[in-house]
């Protein structure tokens, strides 16, 4: 059982003028997993307060995972990125590129796509576009490989068996 954290960030969202209808698709792509969905929380795309909802997650709530989603395109209001890094110790490339490859095949706005993943201390984040659809087809793409990539952050496992 891994432990998991979801952030929408959205200033529509935030203000209550736009249904989150992503975070219902994780956690329904979740449904599959030994996961338990432990925090969940709204906030504008506001660099500061992402990277402190992170922050606090990752050192107080210590969960093992956290998706956000929303934020991560070129819009000059998109800074999940940024608020992403601002937090992280170390980057974990592997998600994002798989979700842009495989993305790429279904459409090009794929490209558009900023979203970075890495770990603090023991969590990991990884940035999910904004859209239910793209959420469903990204997600997708990574988790099969979720649960042993958080075993092995935890230092659970040390053997990548294929
Ligand atoms: N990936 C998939 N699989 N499907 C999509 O429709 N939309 C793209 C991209 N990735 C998309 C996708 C678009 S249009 C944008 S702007 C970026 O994700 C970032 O989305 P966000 O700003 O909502 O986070």
């Amino acid at each position: 059982m891994f432990t998991v954290g979801i952030l929408t960030i959205s200033d529509k969202g935030s203000r209550g003028e736009r249904q989150d209808e992503s975070s219902p698709v994780i956690r329904g792509c979740l449904a599959g997993l030994e996961a338990g969905v432990r925090e969940y929380d709204i906030v504008p795309d506001e660099r500061e307060i992402v990277s402190g909802k992170l922050k606090e997650w990752a050192d107080e709530a210590r969960l093992d995972l956290v998706l956000t989603t929303g934020g991560s395109g070129l819009g000059p209001r998109d800074v999940t990125p940024e608020a992403t890094l601002e937090v992280i110790d170390r980057l974990a490339p592997g998600f994002t590129e798989a979700m842009r490859v495989e993305s790429l095949k279904i459409t090009p706005l794929a490209m558009l796509s900023r979203a970075i993943a890495g770990i603090r201390k023991n969590t990991l984040i990884i940035n999910l576009p904004g859209s239910p659809r793209a959420v469903k087809e990204c997600l997708e793409v990574i988790l099969p490989t979720l649960p042993h990539a958080i075993e092995v952050l935890q230092g659970k496992s040390t053997e990548c068996a294929r």
